[in-house]
């Protein structure tokens, strides 16, 4: 080492400051997020709200993080935020929000007790567009991250956007929707997005809201099923 690199050492500014935290500041995708960086959700936050990973930073009024229970067995993701999400900085607080907490309640489950809410993205995309396979990727650290640190035993992935910004799988939800799949150990659930089914309010049989409750039954006996095994 050059005496010069070996002066830089003593540089009042890298004090107190580790090497890891230096590369986390988080301003471009490039620059990893590696499994353990947060010791919790309100550094994460922090984080997410300074976040340029990718463009959807430069236009939020807030990111939109998570609600919930932050020890909650059930995680459930989905898309982007939306209006009311990036005023609030809290997930599913619109429309599709006060349905999804129905759909919760109708099996006993809520976010005081049973449920950690987050999304694939934190930054609400203009116009509530569906993200990109880049902004997803860009955001998708943050989103392990949580899961990390909730540790749900089952995850509900809501709509096709969630499932692939997580897993990869580009499926079809209506084709995967209310199967068991096991990603890194956890068991994940594709459901319908509550959007979906404010857009399709039939509740016949085998229509999106009937799919809905039998999925939803399914996974509160998965829930029963794990509690009672322990
Ligand atoms: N839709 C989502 O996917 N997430 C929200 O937070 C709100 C609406």
């Amino acid at each position: 080492m050059s005496s010069e690199n070996q002066l830089s050492l003593f540089d009042e500014s890298t004090f107190n400051q580790p090497d890891n935290q230096q590369n986390l500041i988080p301003t471009s995708a490039k620059i990893p997020i590696p499994s353990g960086t947060y010791a919790n959700m309100t550094e994460l936050a922090e984080h997410c709200n300074q976040c340029h990973r990718c463009g959807l930073g430069d236009n939020r009024t807030h990111a939109v993080v998570g609600r919930g229970n932050l020890k909650a067995p059930i995680m459930v993701v989905g898309e982007a935020p939306g209006q009311n999400e990036d005023e609030t900085g809290l997930p599913f607080v619109g429309k599709s929000g006060q349905l999804l907490e129905k759909i919760l309640a109708s099996v006993n489950l809520n976010t005081e007790h049973d449920v950690y809410i987050a999304n694939i993205n934190k930054c609400r995309p203009p116009d509530n567009r569906v993200p990109t396979t880049d902004e997803m990727a860009a955001c998708l650290p943050y989103l392990l991250e949580q899961i990390r640190l909730v540790d749900p035993k089952i995850i509900l992935l809501t709509g096709a956007t969630a499932v692939k910004g997580l897993t990869g799988d580009k499926r079809g939800i209506t084709k995967i929707r209310g199967q068991w799949l096991e990603w890194q150990g956890r068991l994940c659930m594709p459901i319908f997005h509550p959007s979906y089914l404010l857009r399709n309010p039939s509740r016949e049989s085998g229509s999106p809201k009937w799919l809905m409750w039998q999925d939803i039954q399914a996974v509160r006996a998965k829930y029963d099923e794990i509690q009672n095994s322990r």
